[in-house]
């Protein structure tokens, strides 16, 4: 393609390492549409004339069928998906090819085609989160009332219900997905027309090309348009931090599915068992979400240091900018896959959740508040009263409701029989029935709220 200016050709190293074509075929699809966009528009502007343009566009069609039918090939002479396309079209339709890239480069074409594949995978994120959503709200409303230990520090904190912490995710996916949204706004500009980056001397409408390719306008510098990575950085932001989400729900999961605790029974379909020890029913797809959260993380950091110290405009480091984001896509769409699989089958053993629930105390909190409201006690005050009575149970082997109210009252005479009506897990659960509390009656409205914002019922 540079031929004139060239004595010797280049090095199988120089070949090898300059080669992008066996990753960049991924974008064949995006390229044939920027193509077509464009010679759409050199028509329009009489800069080819029709005749070529349309035997262009046809030309661009039937290579399309062929990658369709039999894959992109791999020839590292071409370079990249741009040249393996266009040496295609010259084959196919002769030199009427060499106009296409009249008034382009392959520095605003690359950067077109990367921006529709990124947004490509934006939706599909999105689509993922969506139906991760759906299976969340549908296991949080069957299990609104299901009580459960809330933890904090690992520790048991106090009785939540586990439709709230299912919501919990709910939520952070909600987050994700405006994440998401936001990168797709401010990425959809059209980069197509700045050329290699200063611009052309041929009357092009840029306007034309990005509105046929479904963007919302010409980005509005060529420089900042060949060597603009934002949208791809963006697009793994908004990835790593899904998974580090779905990483956080794997790891749940993990913990659950451990024998000492037994909150849950897994889908076999999800699972792995063991080669040597038969009883083993392993979370393979759970740890493996988990660990491939910290690819996702890496492939973002990759592209950050590649871009960091980047002078304007292009520099061939920027060909390495779509392996870690292929990556990551690739990566993201099974984390989200699996981890709706899971959310959606799994078997909640709210037997051992709620018998969890009633050790560890976690109803104490639940006394120092009774004796706040009931004997008007400062909060500190009770706080102490409170932990004398744990103590106590502690010794005694016995759970805070099981203390006579004899021995309960030795600890402090104000505390009376209605205490025992607050100790129990679920008038914990339902006490809490503050704005985003876990009472099920507050799960309940969040639960309405979400299907209904997802379109379901
Ligand atoms: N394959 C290249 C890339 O992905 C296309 C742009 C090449 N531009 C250039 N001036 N060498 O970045």
């Amino acid at each position: 393609m540079w031929g004139g200016r060239f004595a010797e050709g280049p090095s199988a190293i120089m070949r090898e390492i300059n080669a992008s074509i066996p990753f960049d075929k991924a974008l064949w699809r995006q390229d044939i549409a920027a193509s077509k966009a464009h010679v759409a528009m050199l028509a329009q502007q009489g800069i080819v004339s029709s005749e070529d343009a349309a035997a262009i566009a046809g030309g661009l069609d039937t290579v399309a069928s062929e990658y369709e039918a039999s894959g992109v090939p791999e020839n590292w002479d071409l370079e990249d998906i741009h040249m393996t396309t266009e040496s295609r079209l010259a084959e196919l339709i002769g030199p009427a090819a060499g106009r296409l890239h009249t008034a382009r480069s392959r520095n605003d074409q690359v950067a077109t085609d990367f921006r529709l594949w990124v947004r490509d995978a934006i939706d599909h994120a999105d689509a993922g989160l969506e139906a991760l959503q759906k299976a969340l709200v549908t296991r949080a409303g069957e299990h609104a009332a299901s009580i459960m230990p809330g933890f904090t520090h690992l520790q048991t904190a106090q009785p939540v219900t586990l439709g709230h912490h299912l919501m919990a995710y709910y939520e952070m996916a909600a987050r994700d997905r405006s994440r998401f949204a936001d990168a797709r706004a401010r990425m959809n500009r059209s980069p197509l027309g700045a050329a290699a980056l200063a611009g052309t001397g041929f009357p092009i409408d840029r306007h034309m090309t990005a509105a046929a390719l479904g963007f919302d306008g010409p980005t509005a510098n060529s420089l900042d348009s060949v060597s603009d990575r934002d949208f791809a950085l963006d697009y793994l932001m908004s990835a790593a931090q899904t998974a580090l989400h779905l990483s956080r729900l794997a790891e749940e999961f993990i913990i659950w599915a451990s024998q000492p605790f037994g909150f849950v029974r897994l889908p076999d379909s999800l699972s792995t068992g063991s080669s040597i020890m038969p009883q083993k029913k392993n979370p393979d797809a759970a740890e493996l979400v988990r660990s491939h959260s910290g690819r996702i993380v890496g492939c973002l950091t990759a592209l950050m240091i590649t871009m960091k110290g980047l002078p304007l405009a292009y520099s061939k480091d920027m060909q390495d900018d779509k392996p870690p984001v292929f990556e990551a896509a690739g990566l993201l769409t099974l984390c989200l896959a699996a981890m709706t699989g899971m959310v959606a089958e799994t078997t909640f053993r709210t037997d051992r959740m709620r018998a969890a629930a009633e050790l560890g105390y976690a109803t104490a909190t639940d006394l120092a508040d009774w004796l706040v409201r009931q004997a008007n006690i400062p909060f500190r005050e009770a706080h102490h009263i409170t932990g004398a009575a744990v103590k106590l149970a502690e010794s005694r082997g016995a759970a805070l409701d099981q203390l006579p109210l004899a021995e309960l009252k030795a600890i402090d005479a104000r505390i009376d029989e209605r205490v025992y009506a607050a100790l129990s897990v679920e008038a914990s659960v339902a006490a809490r029935a503050s704005h985003g509390g876990t009472a099920p009656v507050e799960v309940g409205k969040r639960v309405a709220e979400a299907r209904a914002a997802l379109g379901l019922e």
